[in-house]
């Protein structure tokens, strides 16, 4: 049975919105899109912008310093189809937004 570990609550991270964590020593950003949680590398492949600052709908996070998109499945970049960043598995659980160990 997986590990889970507890990053964030929800209640930290608003609708639409993400956040970076240091998580096993990776940026991690974790986004709240209308309550469906997801973490992506908080590095945009572009030129290194924070993702965890820009913001998330309809499975789409977007780059703020450019507006590069990225799937939040699959990490693929919609801008350019070259880049891709690391997707994370999260859960969330008695109002906490946990990743796997
Ligand atoms: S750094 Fe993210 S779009 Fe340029």
């Amino acid at each position: 049975m997986p590990n889970y570990v507890s990053v964030a609550k929800t209640s930290d991270i608003r609708p639409g919105r993400g956040k970076a964590f240091t998580f096993k020593g990776r940026r991690i950003a974790v986004f709240n899109d209308n309550g469906d949680f997801c973490a992506l590398s908080n590095t945009c492949a572009h030129a290194m912008g924070s993702l965890g600052r820009g913001r998330v709908r309809n499975g789409v996070v977007t780059c703020p310093v450019h507006g590069y998109a990225y799937d939040t499945k699959t990490g693929a970049c919609r801008t350019d189809t070259r880049l891709k960043v690391e997707t994370y598995e999260v859960t969330v659980e008695d109002d906490e937004v946990k990743m796997m160990q």
